[in-house]
């Protein structure tokens, strides 16, 4: 495949977009063998049909790194609630939040379950998402948690999409264990981490450090699990108050450390210092009207990679869109459209582990997006639109 006369967002570099205008790049099986000027195209790839763009703009695919795309039912009563006044932790703590979301999927079979996540996928892959990573976390039980994850897996057979799973049996404490949460994490989630790992169902480990779900001591406990089985993790951390999570999740050099409004520059020093992504997640601070504005000038000094995700969830963010993510990214969080563009590419690979995809360059998997825009600040800047013109997804359109 050879696509040519297009404007490139390489991301690759750190100037404007990584910007290659009247572009090229030559494909050959599911991987990118050469990107340049389309005047300078080798002799060796010319021979090949070319795909005129007409000047398009082409980034690569867009990445979610953060998603609970896999649930039971919804929660639309708990909206209606917080109208009328009530606070997320409040209906958490109530037996509603996560909880009552923990019930809904208990309760539904591996097909339903399928069937729902496929339609919420379905969604992201129309505006060019390729990879998409999926948490466990509803199940809170060792059957459930397995079910999520196997339906997770499936979703990448049923769907041409590259799927990264998390285990996140630390997400809460179910209503069996109220008052237990040390019980819970030594008799289900890290039993239940064992059991995923060994059926190959688990790519990380993940947690939440909250006032209504775990302290860092708990999540360490199931970090040392997950280093025992060398697996990566990452952490929804200081989402609704400070708790340290931030910096237990650099101490353990973790992929992320996700939602981090109440993050401080400490935090962001030791992230930087261990590589730790900030995903932020502006689908959740504008569904909960959060007013704590994630430390987005300290992880700029600091140079931590920023990544954005849907966070898609029946509670604190019932977001499909990437598209829609990356426009309050900005709005909500003054990210500029190009921070916003690589907070789905090429920093949320990193956030994922992934060193294969997010930037367009020889050697790199060729998941492409193609769009009917020609200036990359537009796919942050529309909102409700979907310029999508073409998905490629290692080499297939
Ligand atoms: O990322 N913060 C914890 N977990 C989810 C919320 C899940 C829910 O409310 O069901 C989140 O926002
Ligand atoms: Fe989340």
């Amino acid at each position: 495949m050879l696509l040519t006369n297009a404007t490139l967002a390489t991301l690759t570099g750190p100037e404007r977009y990584g910007l290659i205008e009247k572009g090229a790049i030559a494909v050959a099986g599911e991987r990118i063998v050469w990107v340049g000027k389309a005047d300078a195209i080798p002799a060796e790839y010319k021979a090949q049909e070319a795909r005129d763009l007409g000047g398009r703009l082409v980034t690569p695919s867009l990445i979610d790194c953060h998603t609970h795309i896999v649930f039971g039912g919804h929660r639309a009563r708990e909206f209606e609630m917080r109208l009328e006044g009530a606070s997320y932790e409040a209906i958490a703590r109530a037996g509603g939040g996560i909880v009552s979301t923990v019930g809904a999927t208990r309760a539904a079979s591996e097909a339903t379950l399928l069937t729902n996540a496929l339609k919420r996928t379905d969604a992201l892959i129309a505006e060019g998402a390729t990879t998409i990573e999926v948490k466990s976390g509803y199940g809170l039980d060792r059957e459930t948690e397995l079910r999520m994850l196997r339906v997770a897996r499936s979703i990448g057979r049923e769907r041409k999409v590259r799927i990264k799973t998390t285990f996140l049996g630390a997400h809460a404490v179910p209503a069996e264990y109220a008052g237990r949460a040390d019980a819970y994490i030594d008799e289900i989630a890290i039993p239940t981490l064992r059991a995923a790992h060994a059926e190959g169902l688990v790519d990380a480990v993940d947690g939440f450090c909250e006032g209504i779900a775990f302290s860092p001591a708990q999540i360490a406990r199931v970090f040392d699990a997950a280093k025992a089985l060398g697996l990566p993790v990452k952490l929804h951390a200081e989402q609704l108050s400070w708790l340290g999570g931030a910096a237990l999740a650099a101490r353990y050099g973790a992929l992320s450390a996700d939602h981090v409004e109440y993050a401080n520059a400490d935090d962001a020093k030791a992230m930087a210092a261990s590589g730790t992504v900030a995903v932020l997640l502006p689908g959740a601070f504008y569904t909960l009207r959060e007013t704590q504005m994630p430390p987005v000038a300290a992880f700029r000094k600091a140079g931590v990679p920023m990544a954005l995700a849907t966070d898609c969830n029946p509670g604190s963010s019932p977001v499909t869109s990437l598209l829609l993510t990356m426009n309050m990214g900005c709005t909500l969080f003054r990210l500029t459209p190009e921070e916003a563009l690589r907070g789905v590419t090429v920093n949320a690979a990193r956030a994922l582990g992934l060193d294969d995809c997010g930037t367009i360059a020889a050697g790199k998997r060729a998941d492409l997006a193609i769009w009917d825009v020609t200036d990359p600040a537009e796919l942050s800047y529309r909102i409700g639109f979907n310029p999508i013109h073409a998905r490629i997804f290692g080499g297939n359109e």
